[in-house]
């Protein structure tokens, strides 16, 4: 008998335990957004991009998705019992193959490859998660980084070395609040036995300098585009307020995220630090030390342009698709409808714990998680559905089981949904949740 397998882009992937990624999720692989010219995100790319020039930076744009368990965590040092290694969390082809859930998956092969000073990827990134207007399992990162080579260093000060090379990044005349904020030690180290304090400082003002650029650059263009048109959203030109918050990662120490302010809300766009040395040593480059980031295309694009939905990247509608022809001019997105929504609920029982029945099933309280149910429903609803969310949560006191109720808002973008084909959706979706998820109906 053959063991079953899954094809993709030519190659068998074979399948077990782990494998839990829908025909629906690898359907997007051939989209490659970033890579559409006159798309939203691949314009986004390019202005980011042009804050990274070549020969320091290489620029890669064709990696391809599905990558080894290992480059995606282990290679970055990712904890055994880190929720992001979780099948509820991540795509699986099977136990050592993951569709990428970042672009760091690809930070050890560069190093390896050792082409140039810097480099950026872009690439689109897979994540199990809820469904709103933010978020979708298919987005775009594009990772940055800049290394040093000590042994290349005149006269041996890297630091030194590092902060001239600083003096030649575009000046910018950006108040960032908060520029410095308190890194704790125990979870953010010095990496004492690699670097100085001297070159961690060096490297990490070169590193805020480099990206406080790159959202300067971004955000003018959107606000002279803004002002040209004459927009009256006081918040597409208000002064850009950005600052600098400590982050985690387990590849960079220290490590930070950029947050910009926008429509009342302090927003994470960026994630970055200073590389961990292990990264280097484990890619054959021990005399190198620098930084990396990682930006999310979709949610600075979001900003950018004002588009309110990101279900809106993937439409070929030509109302969105046109208006984006230019690189040289961002302009404010002019939404060309909003078609009503549809509320619907769905609530259901899980089989206690104890029982065995229906062998396989998540539907137990201990295997239940919420991104199971996310993906059934985009599974039968794709882009119809606008987002998902818990309404109720409720544990019988007699007989302990747990009851949940999810309510589905049902929206097009792109025309008015009948009565007829909701109600349709919304049937196979209840069918779906009990064959699937082994849930009872209430
Ligand atoms: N890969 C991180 C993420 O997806 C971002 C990051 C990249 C952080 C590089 C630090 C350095 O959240």
């Amino acid at each position: 008998v053959k063991a079953p397998a899954l094809e993709v882009d030519g190659k068998l992937y074979s399948v077990d335990d782990w494998t839990n990624v829908p025909a629906s999720i690898l359907s997007f692989l051939p989209r490659k957004l970033h890579l559409q010219p006159s798309h939203p995100v691949s314009i986004t790319r390019q202005v980011i991009e042009s804050n990274f020039p070549s020969p320091t930076y290489t620029h890669y744009n064709h990696l391809h998705p599905i990558v080894s368990v290992a480059q995606n965590f282990d290679s970055l040092g990712f904890p055994q019992d880190h929720p992001g290694r979780s099948r509820s969390d991540t795509y699986y082809l099977n136990k050592d193959t993951v569709l990428r859930t970042h672009t760091s998956a690809h930070e050890a092969e560069i190093f390896r490859d050792n082409k140039s000073e810097g480099y950026t990827i872009s690439a689109d990134v897979y994540r199990r998660d809820a469904i709103d207007r933010s978020h979708y399992p298919v987005f775009h990162q594009m990772e940055g980084a800049r290394m040093w080579d000590r042994r290349k260093v005149l006269g041996g000060d890297v630091a030194k070395a590092v902060w001239k090379d600083l003096e030649l990044l575009p000046k910018h005349n950006l108040e960032v609040e908060d520029p410095n904020p308190t890194i704790h030690p125990e979870r953010n180290p010095l990496q004492a036995e690699h670097h100085t304090t001297e070159e961690a400082e060096a490297i990490a003002a070169h590193l805020k300098k480099s990206l406080e650029g790159v959202v300067v650059e971004l955000f003018s263009r959107a606000r002279n585009a803004a002002a040209a048109a004459g927009n009256a959203d006081a918040n597409a030109i208000e002064p850009l307020r950005v600052r600098w918050v400590e982050a985690y990662f387990p590849f960079t120490s220290p490590s930070w995220e950029l947050e910009v302010f926008w429509q009342g809300d302090w927003l994470e766009i960026l994630g970055c630090g200073v590389t961990k040395q292990e990264l280097y040593i484990n890619a054959g480059v021990p005399h190198k030390l620098g930084w990396a980031f990682g930006i999310g295309l979709e949610r600075v694009a979001m900003l950018l342009y004002s588009i309110p939905d990101i279900r809106l990247f993937w439409s070929n509608d030509p109302r969105f698709l046109s208006q984006f022809s230019t690189l040289e001019k961002i302009s404010t997105y002019v939404p060309f409808s909003k078609y009503p929504a549809c509320y619907k609920d769905v609530s259901f029982w899980l089989r206690s714990s104890s029982s065995s029945a229906g062998g396989g099933s998540k539907a137990n309280a201990q295997d239940f998680h919420e991104n199971d149910v996310m993906e059934i429903v985009r599974d039968v609803g794709g882009d119809l559905v606008e987002d998902v969310r818990l309404t109720d949560e409720f544990t019988h006191p007699a007989s302990g089981r747990k009851s949940f109720c999810y309510r589905i808002n049902y929206r097009s973008l792109e025309r008015t949904l009948t009565n007829e084909e909701t109600n349709q959706l919304h049937d196979d979706v209840r069918k779906s949740l009990v064959e699937k998820l082994g849930v009872e109906l209430r």
